[in-house]
């Protein structure tokens, strides 16, 4: 069985799905203060940063993976307007359907899907943009899943924390 990483332990690839699904179910709830307080705010720093990098434009449609309680999937939706697209995706039903709620509470209704982002079940290059926001770390094939995302032209971006991929744009 091969060993992979969970914090300092060294764990069997299974048992860090296992464990990042346990973390992640008991703190979705509260998933958003904690976030504010451990960040201390920081985070919403390197979204507002990643949303301005990634420059998206009425029509686009754009994959956030990882997305948690949506706080990427919010802010692109108005940027994509009626004529784009933003698929919000996340491993976990539990952090996906807080961030439904909450999209729903603002007024946004977008697509939102359990996908595993090392196996997304997208055809190559149908989005123009995709994110990940603190969601690399999780992953067991980092690789994987940065492959599986390249956009339509094959460039990247990589904020520390959030990243964006993006197609016909400099890396
Ligand atoms: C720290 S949270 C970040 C959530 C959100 N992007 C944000 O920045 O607020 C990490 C997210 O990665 C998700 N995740 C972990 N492994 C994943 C995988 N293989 N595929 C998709 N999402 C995954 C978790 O369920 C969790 O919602």
């Amino acid at each position: 069985m091969t060993r992979t990483h969970f914090g300092f332990e060294s764990v069997n690839e299974q048992d860090k799905a296992r464990r990042v699904r346990g973390v992640f179910d008991s703190v979705a709830p509260k998933y958003d203060v904690m976030n504010d307080l451990m960040s201390m705010g920081l985070h919403r720093v390197w979204k507002a940063y990643t949303v301005l990098v990634a420059d998206v434009k009425e029509g686009q449609q754009v994959l956030d993976i990882a997305g948690g309680t949506g706080d990427l999937a919010l802010a692109f939706a108005p940027k994509v307007g009626s004529t784009g697209r933003v698929v919000h995706t996340d491993i976990n039903e539990a952090m996906l359907r807080e961030g439904r709620n909450r999209l729903l509470d603002a007024g946004v209704n977008l697509p939102t899907l359990v996908c595993d982002a090392e196996h997304l079940p997208f055809p190559d290059a149908c989005f123009d943009v995709v994110t990940v926001a603190f969601g690399l770390r999780n992953m067991t094939h980092k690789e994987d899943a940065l492959r599986e995302n390249e956009p339509r032209a094959q460039t990247r971006r990589q904020a520390a924390g959030a990243g964006v991929f993006q197609g016909g744009q400099t890396a």
